[in-house]
């Protein structure tokens, strides 16, 4: 059996999988076929559900269920996240270019602040009616919630950005660590400092926080192919997480100018930017990027800073128009390849088998 290639089974025995390759739950950038592609494989496919209500969200756990019987997982965005400010206000600077952009586009005016990944309470008591199996949890997990689901049977897995996140949630319950290194792409799960501080690569970061728990560890960041994976298991990480790598799958539900960006770019691409929703988050420089940031004013807090541009990235993603969308994509971006999900994790374990014999024979 070729899944007893791998040395470290803990993680494949706790969530029941035959390959330690984990597609990363994207909100905004996966969907049933995605996700049932790679469980079909072997490895763990997932929804980012951050930003789905809760009655699509029902109809998406479905969706994933007509198309595969193994297990798969569904990530939200942590509930004390949003936290949403209904008096926040643009400042001038904001509001003068968010205006000009929709002249430029010839859009409706400008709307108003908006909650918009929740509520994240309702989206959770989903997952746990329906039944489904594993959840993760972005921007660090709440006791209450992680106890839960574990009360259901249900496995929780969260991102933690430094060792000491990883022991606090290893602390909470939560029964793997995926840690994120600073190459990933999308928001930065960082929930305990200052995101600057915790800028920490993957090489750097997965050890340590080997080091710091004894529940499995999940490397994510940067890790593109055969070679990042290898690479994690040496780290002494159970599995990988690996979102951009999938973004170039023709089942990732990404636009056009989105996916022609990510083909064309180099690693030096990429920026992490609070620009965009108010967290810091890592994806392709454009020009919103680039005069938001130069804006000299405090920016909107998270969501409301996202909000604000939503009438504006749904017409530029319509219009194919990269200037105005979120790109979100790690630094491993210019090692990106256009494959369907499923070949890519059987390709992914082929050659990862023969990395593994090959190093073993040096
Ligand atoms: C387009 C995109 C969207 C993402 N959305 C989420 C999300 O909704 N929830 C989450 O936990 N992580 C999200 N992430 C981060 C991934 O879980 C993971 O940390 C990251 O993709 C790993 O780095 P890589 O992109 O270099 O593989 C996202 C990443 C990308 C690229």
């Amino acid at each position: 059996m070729v899944s007893n290639m791998w040395p470290d089974r803990r993680l494949l025995d706790l969530l029941g999988i035959e390959h330690p390759i984990i597609q990363a739950p994207m909100a905004g950038a996966t969907n049933p076929e995605l996700v049932a592609a790679v469980s079909e494989a072997g490895g763990l496919g997932s929804f980012g559900a951050a930003g789905t209500p809760p009655d699509r969200l029902r109809a998406t756990v479905g969706a994933i269920r007509q198309r595969t019987n193994r297990a798969f997982h569904i990530n939200l965005f942590s509930a004390h996240t949003e936290q949403f400010d209904g008096d926040a206000r643009p400042g001038p600077g904001l509001s003068e270019r968010l205006a000009a952009y929709h002249s430029e586009l010839g859009l409706e005016p400008v709307p108003e602040p908006a909650p918009m990944f929740g509520p994240a309470e309702e989206q959770f008591e989903v997952l746990l009616e329906e039944g489904v199996p594993i959840i993760s949890f972005h921007f660090g997990a709440d006791a209450r919630l992680v106890a839960r689901a574990h009360e259901a049977g249900v496995k929780v897995l969260c991102s933690a950005t430094t060792a000491a996140e990883a022991k606090a949630l290893e602390d909470m319950g939560v029964d793997a660590i995926i840690a994120q290194g600073s190459e990933a792409g999308g928001h930065r799960g960082t929930f305990s400092v200052d995101y600057r501080q915790a800028l920490i690569g993957t090489m750097a970061l997965v050890p340590q926080v080997v080091d710091a728990v004894s529940v499995p560890v999940i490397a994510a960041g940067g890790i593109m192919d055969a070679r990042g994976l290898v690479a994690s298991l040496a780290l002494g990480a159970s599995a990988v997480q690996m979102g951009t790598a999938f973004l170039g799958c023709p089942e990732a539900p990404i636009g056009d100018a989105w996916r022609a960006s990510l083909l064309a770019a180099e690693a030096e691409a990429t920026t992490v930017t609070e620009a965009i929703s108010g967290k810091p988050a890592r994806g392709i420089r454009n020009r919103y990027i680039d005069e938001i940031e130069s804006l000299d004013e405090t920016l909107l807090p998270y969501p409301a800073q996202y909000s604000v541009s939503r009438v504006l990235r749904k017409a530029a993603n319509e219009r194919a128009n990269p200037d105005f969308i979120a790109m979100w994509a790690g630094q491993g971006v210019g090692l990106i390849r256009q494959r369907p999900a499923g070949d890519f994790v059987r390709d992914l374990v082929v050659e990862s088998r023969q990395l593994l014999a090959r190093l073993a024979q040096k």
